[in-house]
C-alpha cells in the first residue's frame, strides 16, 4: 500500500453533508483555485470558470430554484432554503472554447477535473466540502443568475464549510480494484 501524503488524501477524501458557517476566504481560495488548475488539460483551453456565491447571493440563488421549479407554501420555502446549507458555495461552470482538436466532452472533464482536485484541496485544507447539482442546475432562472454565456453551463455547485466537531465518518464504502481494472 502506498504510504504517500497524496495516496493518503485521495485515499480518504470523503465529502461533508454538513457545514459550519465558517468559510474559507477568498485569499484562502486562491492558492486553492490555482493548484486545481493544474489537472490535465488538452490544449489548455482553461475551459471552466468559478464563482464564488456567499451571504445574500445564496439567497438569490434559492429564489431562483424557486422561480424554475412549480413549488410554492412550505415546499418553495425549502427549495429556497438549500442554497443556506454551507456559507460558501462554489459554483462549477465549464465554458466550452470553439475548438476543431478539443470535444466538448473533453472540455466538461477539464471544468468536471477542477472542481474534483478543489474538493481535495479543500479537504486537505481542513475544509469540508460536497458537489451538489439538483434537477433544476440547467434551468433558465439559474443560468440567467449565474450569467452563463454561450456554450457555458453550470456543473453544480462546491457547497464549502467548517468540518463540525461532532461529524459523524464517511460512508462509502471502498470497492474491489480488481472488478474495475481490467485488461484487453
Ligand atoms: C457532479 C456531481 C453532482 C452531485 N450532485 C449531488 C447532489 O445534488 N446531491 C447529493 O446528495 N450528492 C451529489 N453528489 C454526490 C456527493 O458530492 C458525494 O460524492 C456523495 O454524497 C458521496 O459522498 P462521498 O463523496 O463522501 O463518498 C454529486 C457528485 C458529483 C460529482
Amino acid at each position: 500500500m502506498p504510504s504517500s501524503a497524496v495516496f493518503h488524501a485521495v485515499n480518504c477524501r470523503r465529502s461533508y453533508s454538513r457545514v459550519t458557517s465558517f468559510a474559507p476566504t477568498r485569499e484562502e481560495l486562491l492558492p486553492l483555485v490555482a493548484a486545481a488548475a493544474r489537472v490535465a488539460d488538452h490544449g489548455a483551453l482553461r475551459p471552466w470558470r468559478l464563482l464564488e456565491l456567499r451571504g445574500a447571493a445564496r439567497e438569490r440563488l434559492g429564489a431562483a430554484f424557486v422561480a424554475a421549479s412549480a413549488c410554492v407554501g412550505d415546499d418553495a420555502l425549502k427549495l429556497a432554503g438549500k442554497p443556506l446549507r454551507a456559507p460558501l458555495l462554489l459554483a462549477v461552470i465549464v465554458s466550452r472554447r470553439v475548438s476543431v482538436k478539443v470535444a466538448d466532452w473533453e472540455q466538461d472533464a477539464v471544468a468536471a477535473g477542477v472542481a474534483h482536485l478543489l474538493t481535495l484541496l479543500l479537504e486537505d485544507a481542513d475544509w469540508g466540502a460536497m458537489w451538489r447539482t439538483g434537477p433544476l442546475v440547467r434551468s433558465a432562472a439559474v443560468r440567467e443568475l449565474h450569467g452563463l454565456g454561450d456554450g457555458e453551463e453550470l456543473l453544480g455547485w462546491l457547497y464549502v464549510g467548517g468540518v463540525p466537531a461532532d461529524c459523524k465518518p464517511g460512508v462509502r464504502l471502498s470497492i474491489d480494484p480488481e472488478e474495475f481494472l481490467g485488461a484487453l
